[in-house]
């Protein structure tokens, strides 16, 4: 019988780890969804204890989401564990994931803590969350940095605790291929209780080599685990990637001869939540989902694609979900026709203002732009001040005016707390006049550290959507705007930035 390679989506933990990645509560339902209809075995959905924002995002996937395993991200103490518990009671099937760091480096300059107080620690740790729960799995950080006798004991001891799964986590992208999964395969040898424990690999993507890692861990050692995010997202260079893992062992199952259980038709829809959802753009010619993973530009390629598909295409692009842009809706489409799409695409709406909400904007994007695709409905829905009239600021509306050879000068109104105002500027350019004049009038004092403009359907004729990365006494925050004026999209965008900027934060990293 063929052996299943169990995938473990991390994007709404670790992902979100990445500066300026984090996500409101709907957000991440929204993703978590996404995810179950993608059939992730595993779904990391926070640290409960990192915060109260965290536990209740935890709580609330932990109760909607019926079809994938839910998982908290615990420190190994009896607190974190705890609460990590108890944000997962609502599951259908849960787990906790403990942590505890185990190189020379983290154990002594980190931690401040002997080898021996950390085997402790670990062991007490998994056993105290075994009493709570049947579902553990243990990660020794920075594993793969760490002394391999010691790992070996702390490994052995944790699973005789209990701990079903134990991931080895490159945590800071220094291990290559072949030498990681021989590290994974030594570990499995040489601890007698390897085979009670499911083994995972967690590979991050600083030297790029996050897959071909994670690939090896499976191939070379044996691991029946990956744990990945959309896109690759995640602190720093990121870490692996769901989509490139998924189909390298799909395509090659010649080679890797593994099951998998993943919907792979769901992919590229939660490639562009994630993306829209964050404000990280997929590159271009990212591996399955960007925007020319399946374009045939060369005459040679297309000739002979027509001619017969294999010569050129490894994976077919309706197995990802790609599909030729379709207009799904238009002008005179009807309230139940938009309902049903949102369902389609994932979207769930709590109530039935929120639908008529969504609804108008749609039929305002509709009056201005005559097609209406799958990307623009999801970006007018992921807009907050849609989803959420409680925001402390909302555009209204913009006027500009540039000419050759004059200074671009903007007026914008926007709301804050529900009053109207209005700012004025001038600036280098239409867009930095709009947003100088929104400072002008907020005084938020926040430095953008990064803008920037993408087509969501790929023509002049698309909306515009715009990413404002700003930081703040050392938050970072992304917004995500979208309107067919880039102008205006620009205004949303740093509106939603702000908006983030005031939801206070006070969660503990993972890492570090
Ligand atoms: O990279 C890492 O070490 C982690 C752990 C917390 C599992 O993300
Ligand atoms: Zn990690």
């Amino acid at each position: 019988m063929t052996e299943k390679l169990i995938i473990f989506d991390t994007t709404l933990r670790d992902g979100e780890q990445s500066p300026g990645a984090s996500m409101t509560r709907d957000e991440k339902l929204r993703i978590a969804r996404q995810l179950e209809r993608l059939k992730v075995d595993v779904i990391e959905a926070g640290f409960a204890a990192s915060s109260n924002g965290d536990f209740d995002c935890v709580k609330s996937i932990a109760n909607a989401i019926k079809d994938s395993t839910i998982c908290s991200l615990a420190r190994a103490n009896d607190r974190d564990i705890s609460r990590a518990a108890e944000a997962l009671q609502g599951a259908a099937s849960a787990r906790i994931h403990i942590f505890l760091a185990t190189s020379a480096l983290h154990m002594e300059k980190k931690l401040r803590m002997s080898p021996e107080q950390v085997f402790e620690q670990a062991k007490q740790a998994t056993r105290f969350a075994r009493n709570l729960m049947g579902d553990i799995e243990f990660s020794p950080e920075d594993g793969y940095r760490s002394d391999m006798d010691f790992l070996c004991r702390v490994l052995e001891a944790v699973i005789a605790e209990g701990a079903s799964t134990i991931n080895v986590p490159d945590t800071v992208g220094y291990a290559v291929p072949e030498l990681y999964g021989n590290f994974i395969k030594t570990l499995r040898e040489r601890i007698p209780n390897s085979d009670k424990a499911i083994w995972s690999v967690h590979c991050h993507n600083d030297l790029g080599m996050a897959v071909a890692n994670s690939l090896a861990g499976v191939q070379i050692g044996g691991a029946r685990q990956v744990e990945c995010t959309i896109n690759g997202l995640g602190e720093r260079a990121g870490n692996c990637s769901l989509e490139e893992i998924v189909m390298a062992v799909k395509t090659r199952k010649d080679y890797f001869n593994l099951d998998l259980g993943i919907e792979t038709k769901q992919i590229l829809a939660a490639s562009r939540m994630v993306s829209q959802t964050t404000g990280f753009v997929v590159q271009p010619n990212k591996a399955v989902v960007g925007a020319n993973a399946f374009a045939h530009a060369s005459g040679i390629h297309q000739d002979g694609v027509l001619k017969a598909r294999d010569t050129y295409e490894i994976m077919r692009a309706e197995d990802v979900g790609w599909s030729a842009n379709k207009i799904v809706l238009g002008k005179l489409s009807g309230r139940n026709a938009f309902k049903q799409r949102l369902e389609e695409l994932g979207v769930q709406m709590e109530s039935e203002s929120e639908i008529n909400a969504a609804f108008a904007k749609f039929k305002e994007l509709a009056d201005r732009k005559s097609d209406i695709f799958d990307e623009d409905i999801l970006a007018l829905v992921s807009e907050e001040s849609l989803l959420n009239d409680k925001e402390q600021f909302a555009f209204v509306s913009l006027a500009q005016h540039s000419e050759t050879g004059e200074r671009p000068h903007a007026k914008v109104v926007f709301t804050v707390s529900g009053q109207e105002v209005r700012g004025e500027s001038d600036g280098n350019g239409p867009v930095d006049a709009s947003l100088k004049a929104i400072e002008a009038h907020v005084k938020s004092g926040a430095e953008m550290v990064l803008y920037s403009v993408n087509a969501i359907s790929g023509s002049t004729e698309s909306q515009g959507e715009v990413t404002v990365r700003l930081q703040n006494s050392g938050r970072v925050v992304n917004g995500v705007g979208s309107d067919p004026d880039i102008v205006v999209a620009s205004a949303k965008a740093y509106l939603s930035a702000l908006n983030k900027l005031q939801s206070k934060s006070d969660r503990v990293a993972a890492q570090g």
